[in-house]
Order: C-alpha cells, then structure tokens, then sequence
C-alpha cells in the first residue's frame, strides 16, 4: 500500500486504498450462477468462495438475506458474532472454521424450512476491499407415500380418498386407473 504524505507540523497521510491496492489485496466473492436447491428438513451448503483462494480468517463474513435486516450469519475479527443473528437462524447456521484459510466462506444450514427459499448475499470485507455475490435458494419437500382409502359408499358407487402430506411447493394430483388412463376426480382438496 502506497501513501501521500504532507509534511507540515505533524505529518498527514492520506491513504488511497483504491489508487495503491496490489493485485493480492483484491478478490472476487464467488457463489453459485444456478439456484441452490434444499430439501425440507435436511441439511444444504450455500456455496461462496473468495478468488482468487487466500484465506478469509480476518475478513469480514456477512451473509444476509432480501429483507431481512439482521444477518443470516456474522463473522467479524475472527469471531462468530451469533447474538446479532436473525432469530430463525440462530442454532441452524455455520461456516466452516477450517475451510476460512482456503477462502471457502460458505454456509452451512442444517434443517432447512420451507421459509428459507429466497435471495441470499455473501459479502466479505477486508479493510480495504469487499465483494458480494447473491445466491437463490429453493426449498423442495417431499411429502409421505400416498395412501389410498375408501372414503364413502353409496348403493354402487364408492368413493375414493388420497392422503399424503408434506409436499412443497403445491404438488399436482393425477389419478389414474390400472392401465395408468387419467380418471377425472371430482374434488381435490389441497392444503
Ligand atoms: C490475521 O491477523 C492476525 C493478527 O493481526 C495476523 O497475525 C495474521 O497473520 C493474519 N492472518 C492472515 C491470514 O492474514
Ligand atoms: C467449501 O466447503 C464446503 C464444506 O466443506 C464444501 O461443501 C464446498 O464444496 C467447499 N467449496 C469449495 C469451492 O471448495
């Protein structure tokens, strides 16, 4: 780093970060061009990585989320600052400690619900330089084996009913006869 100094009195220094910053102190925040997908309950790795690789263990680490003020996740002077976390984050969020040095900065989250869909952010600071790249999420969740019953009978006719539960997003119902010939139902109640 190069400074313009002033001798008068005392000496003023004026630092010009953008003028003087070598190649090394630069980097690119790296995420993901194609949406991350996460299945309801299970665990998902948000990937983000500094380019070119140096480590990130005195960096500033903020992933965040459109709108949502408080961070997903902080790290900030090598220290994990988990009280300032968004409340449906805290227990469930982590980076990895030992992948820092190799600037992977990516996010662990564990148990993912269907409310985590959505824009994330990485942005890392270094007192000089920061970068941020955006990364979509998609929450899918695979509901319970439909269970067929019978529902009501009247004279000749019965009625059939179709349980299964846990589907995300909105799952679409076909019913089909033993040659697999789409029958038309008559009601269909989704929750
Ligand atoms: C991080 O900062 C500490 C203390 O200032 C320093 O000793 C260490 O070398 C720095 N690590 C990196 C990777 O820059
Ligand atoms: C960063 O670390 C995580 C966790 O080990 C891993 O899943 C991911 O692939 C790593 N990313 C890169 C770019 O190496």
């Amino acid at each position: 780093m190069e400074f313009f100094c002033l001798t008068w009195n005392h000496i003023i220094c004026i630092i010009l970060p953008l003028i003087s910053l070598s190649s090394s102190e630069k980097f690119t925040v790296l995420g993901s061009n194609h949406p991350i997908i996460a299945v309801v309950g299970e665990e998902v790795v948000l990937p983000c990585q500094l380019s070119p690789r140096m480590s990130a263990k005195n960096n500033t680490i903020r992933w965040g989320r459109d709108q949502i003020n408080s961070p997903v996740y902080l790290y900030e002077n090598t220290l994990h600052i988990t009280d300032a976390q968004d409340q449906a984050y805290r227990g469930r969020t982590a980076l990895f400690e030992e992948k820092l040095e190799l600037g992977n900065v990516s996010l662990g989250m564990k148990n993912v619900r269907v409310s985590d869909e959505g824009i994330y952010g990485c942005l890392v600071e270094s007192l000089i330089w920061y970068d941020e790249t955006k990364i979509k999420v998609i929450v899918t969740g695979t509901g319970s084996d439909p269970l067929i019953y019978l529902d009501d009978y009247e004279g000749k006719r019965i009625r059939l009913g179709c349980k299964s539960s846990g589907w995300y997003p909105k799952p679409e119902v076909t019913w089909t006869d033993g040659k697999s010939q789409k029958l038309t139902s008559v009601s269909e109640t989704i929750e």
